[in-house]
């Protein structure tokens, strides 16, 4: 079943074994204080780990202003780096390959998590919906403080820092977040993004911090192990953009020039899906419509079930699927889908934060027999 999801394929000069990746996914699970990866993060990472198979952690801060939710893992001090060696050398041990990805939160955060500090954002523009606090309490977003023009080059350059110490974790690669209307894609945006000097107004000055971000993370990993998600047409975290085609068009031939090693593409009809269940109805399908212009490997996440992937895989649409809520719920996901075993359901209530339950509990194919 699913036989194309089983052949190998490329990341930059790596190659996987199957197509099925691990889509990243917060879980609010780090060890406090410090939002540091602590044992039980090793064992989720070490059973969803597969010779071959890719993960693409959960998103982890640059620093600490790019925190949005209370226990998210971040990448900038030394004690993180330590306790992300650990997952790595798990994942590695089963000869899986593990990408982290580098995320800031931008607007979408609490001055609770940010030492009283207001978020910062492009513009001055608050996100509609409810903010998770330190205490993980929901309360409406605040108004961000605008990024002066100054203080950009320093978020870039936050960017490379993190990428080096994933790098000295021993990650095999880096994700950049640009999608779910996270600091990027506030970039991105018209909606949140009104600046008038170089990062604002046009679409090529609204791309110019993705594309030094890639440009300078492509230094220090090399192009060949850097990916990229982006979510056109979605409107997770109050995300819109009034001409997503000739925005992405621009961005994803840009970053094609870099020559990233993959493009992850969310599926407009899964936008929000961290938050709810989401199957948006007449909404474009991301993987076709810019299957043209992306020259390398395409991954694509959002409301696959193994057929559509394999089926997706086969029409090459795209090159891997990524599954997000399904490899929560099923650590062996790949084994699985190999046999055609049934799957675990999910349960939200046990998505962000507490402990094992809802976390490294979900049985294996072996311990359900
Ligand atoms: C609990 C949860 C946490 C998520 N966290 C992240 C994240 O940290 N970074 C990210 O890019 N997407 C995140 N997402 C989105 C998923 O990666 C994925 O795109 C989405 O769940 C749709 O795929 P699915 O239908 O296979 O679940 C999250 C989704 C869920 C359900």
């Amino acid at each position: 079943m699913a036989q194309a999801l089983f052949s190998p394929f490329k990341i930059g000069k790596l190659t996987l074994a199957h197509r099925i990746v691990m889509a990243p996914l917060t879980r609010m699970r780090a060890a406090q204080p410090g939002n540091i990866p602590q044992s039980i993060n090793v064992d989720y990472y070490r059973q969803r780990a597969s010779k071959g198979g890719l993960i693409i952690t959960e998103g982890s801060q640059i620093s600490p202003m790019a925190q949005g939710m209370p226990a998210t893992p971040g990448i900038h001090s030394s004690a993180q780096i330590e306790g992300w060696k650990a997952v790595v050398d798990a994942v590695h041990e089963k000869e899986g390959i593990i990408f982290l990805q580098l995320w800031h939160v931008g607007r979408i955060s609490h001055s609770s998590m940010l030492s009283g500090n207001l978020p910062i954002a492009p513009s001055s523009i608050v996100a509609p919906g409810k903010a998770f606090t330190a205490t993980f309490e929901r309360m409406p977003f605040e108004t961000p403080r605008a990024l002066e023009t100054e203080e950009i080059p320093a978020i870039v350059e936050e960017y490379a820092l993190a990428a080096k110490n994933a790098k000295q974790a021993g990650f095999d690669g880096v994700e950049i977040h640009a999608a779910n209307g996270y600091l990027l894609e506030q970039f991105l945006h018209s909606s949140s993004n009104q600046r008038t000097d170089q990062y604002g107004g046009s679409i090529e000055n609204r791309c110019r911090i993705v594309l030094d971000i890639a440009a300078v993370v492509c230094e220090v990993f090399g192009a060949d192990r850097v990916g990229i998600r982006l979510s056109p047409y979605g409107i997770a975290n109050g995300s819109s953009e009034e001409d997503p085609m000739t925005l992405y068009d621009y961005l994803i031939k840009q970053l094609a020039a870099l020559n990233l090693a993959y493009l992850h593409l969310i599926e407009p009809r899964a936008s929000g899906a961290g938050q709810e269940e989401v199957n948006h109805q007449n909404v474009p399908l991301s993987s076709e419509l810019f299957r043209a212009i992306w020259p390398n490997t395409l991954i694509a996440a959002g409301n696959y079930k193994p057929d559509t992937a394999s089926a997706a895989v086969e029409a090459k649409q795209v090159d891997a699927v990524a599954f997000g809520r399904l490899f929560i719920a099923n650590p062996d996901l790949p084994k699985r889908v190999e046999k055609g075993a049934p799957l675990n359901a999910y349960n939200r209530a046990t998505f962000y934060g507490g402990g094992t339950e809802g976390y490294t509990d979900y049985p294996t194919l072996e311990q359900v027999k």
